[in-house]
């Protein structure tokens, strides 16, 4: 089978980007648009997955569409558009679903996370949402997916769904697609946690905004989620064994290296021995000086809400140029079956 390296991974429009989107992965996006074919995909299928209002889901798109705009996706260069635009989702999806096992998705973590107490409330989307995932994937015959730690095991299902559909109708349509965790060469965080808790992922369904900091945050807020973020007492350590101790610590000194672009061996060269007194500040003025500009080219294009739909429209037709594998897929069931 011929292989283009291909990119392909997605984003869901609930909330904001906030920092550990930005760090974890939208960061790795624009830069493999240098070397990859990229396609850049809003998944608001996947965010219909729970309770949702319509109204709130299109805002929520445009708002994603402006924050990756302005974040460095370049629509000449990569494909970017949103996943309800475009039907082989869902019908890939579905011939998916009859090859993925339920003992494999029973695994999953996230839907125990998402559904919670109520199971028998949870949508049937829900429970197949990785199925889904692996469609937007393996649609496009992706080789490389950029994403954050969080969405490992996804990966590995979507490589078990695709290993699956080959081997049981003879073929190699499906390539098995690489994640890429933490950037090209491990430049980003893999996980960037919560401001209030070092163990819990900075996420945009945690209650408290003071958690994350968000793209569309002014720099007082930044200021403020960052001075009231929890840390322990201890002056900074001079090495990584001893901050890898502190998950709080380690977060900002991982949030402050990723920002700077600096490794963290350096940031704690300039840091040990200084108290978050001294830390603190300076955490702010990277993150404003680094993070302000891609607010405000966000804020600007969402001044033109109508551009960003065609930049959304024209991304979804251009996707048609790439590989449509729902055919394909098809066909080889309609073989097995002699039709
Ligand atoms: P989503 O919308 O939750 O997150 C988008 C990307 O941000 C990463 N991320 C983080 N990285 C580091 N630290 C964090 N605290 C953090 N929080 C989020 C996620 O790992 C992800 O890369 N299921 C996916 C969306 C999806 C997808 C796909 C991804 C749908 N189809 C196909 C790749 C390929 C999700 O919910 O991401």
């Amino acid at each position: 089978m011929t292989i283009t390296k291909r990119v392909f991974s997605g984003i869901q429009p609930t909330g904001n980007l906030h920092l550990g989107n930005y760090l974890g992965a939208i960061r790795n996006w624009v830069t493999m648009q240098d070397d990859y074919e990229c396609i850049y995909c809003i998944v608001d299928m996947h965010a219909i997955t729970m309770p949702h209002v319509a109204a709130e889901l299109r805002a929520n798109t445009l708002e994603m569409a402006a924050a990756l705009l302005a974040s460095g996706i370049d629509p000449k260069r990569a494909i970017l558009f949103n996943q309800s635009r475009v039907r082989m989702h869902a019908e890939l999806a579905w011939i998916l679903n009859c090859t993925a096992r339920m003992g494999w998705l029973n695994r999953m973590t996230q839907f125990k996370d998402k559904s919670g107490k109520d199971k028998e409330g949870a949508s049937v989307g829900l429970f197949v949402y990785p199925v889904l995932q692996a469609a937007d994937i393996l649609g496009y015959k992706a080789t490389h997916v950029p994403v954050g730690d969080d969405q490992k095991q996804h990966l590995e299902l979507a490589r078990d769904i695709a290993t699956k559909f080959n081997t049981d109708f003879g073929v190699e349509l499906f390539p098995l697609p690489e994640p890429v965790i933490g950037g090209q060469n491990a430049a980003g965080p893999a996980r960037v946690m919560s401001l209030r808790d070092g163990t819990a992922k900075m996420s945009k369904s945690d209650p408290s905004d003071m958690s994350r900091i968000n793209l569309t945050d002014d720099a007082d807020t930044i200021a403020q989620k960052i001075r009231k973020a929890r840390t322990d007492a201890e002056p900074l350590p001079d090495n990584l064994e001893d901050l890898k101790l502190r998950p709080e610590a380690d977060n900002l000194v991982g949030i402050f290296a990723a920002l700077a672009e600096r490794t963290k061996e350096d940031v704690l060269g300039e840091f040990s021995g200084k108290g978050f007194g001294a830390f603190k500040p300076a955490l702010v003025e990277v993150a404003v000086e680094s993070l302000s500009p891609v607010t405000r080219r966000m804020n600007d294009y969402l001044t033109d809400p109508h551009e960003i739909d065609s930049i959304l429209a024209t991304g979804a037709a251009r996707r048609r140029a790439v590989a449509e594998l729902t055919d394909e897929a098809l066909a080889r069931l309609r073989n097995i079956g002699g039709g």
